[in-house]
């Protein structure tokens, strides 16, 4: 392998030539204190930190991007810390799904305009995994993913409690009547003790897990709840390992192929991972100039069991996860169907990286001869109802309703189903189709996770706990349920969702990969002769930048100017 020379580095043209410019670009580093030991012939490492004090699941990053620089400096390195946006993902509305290309642009601009041979990525609560990753994919320098690692387990009364799932589990039963004030605050107090992201496998973990199997974090990363003293080691070692990969060259570019993302994909499917993660893996492909369609998932899906019992899939937590062996356990595990020559950022192979990894809970991981469930971890529909596709995690789902046909109860939007749900007048019985209109990308905006419509509360009282629900939202990954998602192309541009009215028998057949709307296809012509566009949901800023520019679910949500894989020019520097 040839080794960069240090005139090579990409910094060399800030701070290593002898001209004006370069004058500048040194007394001002010398302003912070630093002096040419610090940076002459040294990689300059630019850390991502999406730390900020009202993102619970990154509170260590603080902490942690110290710990990174550790790891530089002993490699001969020159760390740099870059603040970028905080997605929070319980504190920012409408939804951090909004703001995911705007991380992502602040990522490869953040890299780009300065002086930055190789760059380390802090995060993992949702959007931000890809986000950061999508924003390096789009840069091409060296890059490094330092996961912000799991919470630690909850607690109530002596039992575990998961992040989400127990929320609307717990949610339901006091809507019912069957838990205190007092018990839902006992559970308030206990859901959430440590800081990381959610423990259960939702999309955090998922995309925390996927990045990890693509090659771009450390074997096992993914894993190490964000309070075990491991997490400080590994961001310590991620930080060694960025130096020797500026000098290695070893960009995305390289590990980032087709085969990468398809082990990725089955690694999903193989932890009964979150919906989300296939709008996310979508546009990374994209970026990387790697083809990635919904008809590869659902390929994937029916050759790929789900072996992680994990929650809402399975019955633990990403703790037990992790003490089960973690990731590099599940990929041994399910390496018969994996390409183990795949490349990554430790410049060994996939098969290197998980060589003696095994499984030491079997109740946890399971052999893919037992799996978790007999379901795939998804499903893509397609149909009348969706023509570019929609999503369901059939693994997820109360077996009857994998097979169903109902009336439609259509809400215009969620504020129209959020009055209508909890009446007790409601006309509605278990076989309805729950249906919510404008939640896609534009409609949502930002296509929220509002796909986990709430069983009215009519139904809830009499023990319905899962029915039919169909929208263009997405769902939380720690969500559960029968629940038709990513309609594609969504209510709001004029897709037939626009089109169902109450009443209207919809037919969803997850075998065979189908949903309809079952009225003649006259009456759907003259619906949709007869609809008119909504108006505009912003006139200015972000939002109207946003709305002009956003893809639909099936291609991932990039903006349209973001998603091509083309070079970008190095900056001037005069
Ligand atoms: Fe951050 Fe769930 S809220 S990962």
């Amino acid at each position: 392998m040839t080794r960069k020379r240090p005139e090579e580095l990409r910094s060399h043209r800030w701070l290593g030539v002898s001209d004006l410019r370069s004058f500048g670009h040194r007394s001002r580093l010398r302003q912070v204190g630093y002096d040419a030991t610090d940076w002459a012939g040294r990689p300059v490492i630019g850390i991502i930190n999406t730390w900020s004090d009202i993102n619970p699941c990154h509170t260590h990053l603080r902490q942690r991007a110290e710990e990174v620089k550790r790891g530089v400096l002993q490699a001969g390195g020159f760390p740099i810390e870059l603040p970028a946006m905080s997605l929070a993902e319980v504190m920012v509305k409408p939804t951090t799904m909004l703001y995911r290309n705007f991380l992502a642009m602040e990522t490869e601009e953040l890299l780009r305009s300065h002086p930055i041979d190789g760059a380390v990525l802090l995060g993992g609560c949702d959007k931000t995994t890809p986000a950061l990753i999508m924003g390096a994919i789009s840069m091409g320098v060296p890059a490094i993913m330092v996961p912000a690692g799991p919470m630690l387990r909850g607690n109530w009364q002596g039992k575990p409690l998961g992040s989400g799932s127990d929320v609307w589990k717990y949610w339901d039963e006091k809507r019912a009547g069957n838990i205190t004030e007092a018990e839902w605050e006992e559970i308030e107090n206990g859901i959430a003790r440590s800081f990381g992201t959610c423990m259960t496998m939702g999309t955090a973990a998922t995309m925390m897990a996927i990045a990890e199997a693509m090659g771009l974090a450390l074997p096992g990363a993914s894993s190490i709840p964000a309070a075990d003293s491991n997490h400080p080691r590994m961001a310590t070692a991620s930080g060694r390992r960025i130096v020797e990969m500026v000098w290695e060259d070893l960009t995305p570019e390289k590990i980032l192929d087709q085969a990468a993302f398809e082990n990725a994909i089955k690694v999903h499917m193989a932890m009964g991972g979150s919906t989300n993660a296939i709008i996310h893996v979508v546009a990374m492909a994209k970026r990387a100039g790697v083809q990635i369609s919904l008809a590869d998932f659902d390929r994937i899906s029916r050759s790929v069991p789900v072996i992680a019992n994990v929650r809402p899939s399975g019955a633990f937590l990403m703790e037990d996860f992790f003490y089960a062996g973690g990731l590099r356990a599940l990929m041994a595990e399910l390496s018969p169907l994996l390409d183990l020559n795949c490349m990554t950022v430790t410049g060994k192979t996939v098969k290197e990286n998980i060589a003696g990894a095994k499984v030491y809970l079997r109740d946890v991981i399971h052999p893919m001869s037992d799996p978790v469930s007999s379901e795939p971890a998804t499903g893509v529909l397609f149909g009348n109802l969706a023509p570019r596709g929609a999503i369901i995690k059939p693994s997820a789902v109360e077996k009857r309703l994998l097979k169903h046909r109902g009336p439609a109860l259509a809400f215009e939007d969620y504020n129209h189903m959020a009055a209508m749900i909890e009446r007790d007048d409601l006309d509605v019985t278990p076989d309805h189709v729950l249906v919510l209109k404008n939640a896609g990308p534009k409609g949502g905006p930002g296509m929220p996770e509002w796909g986990m419509l709430p069983i009215p509360r009519k139904l809830v009282k009499q023990g319905v706990r899962d029915m039919l629900r169909v929208s263009d939202a997405r769902m939380s990954g720690t969500s559960y349920g029968a629940c038709v998602l990513h309609v594609s192309p969504e209510s709001y541009v004029g897709g037939p969702l626009a089109f169902v009215q109450s009443g209207d028998p919809i037919e969803v057949d997850v075998a065979g990969r189908s949903i309809n709307l079952m009225i003649p296809d006259d009456e759907m012509a003259r619906r949709r002769a007869a609809w008119k566009a909504p108006a505009p949901r912003y006139e200015r800023g972000y939002g109207a930048m946003f709305s002009n520019h956003i893809g639909q679910a099936d291609e991932g949500c990039d903006f349209d100017f973001l998603s091509a894989h083309l070079p970008v020019a190095e900056p001037e520097i005069h």
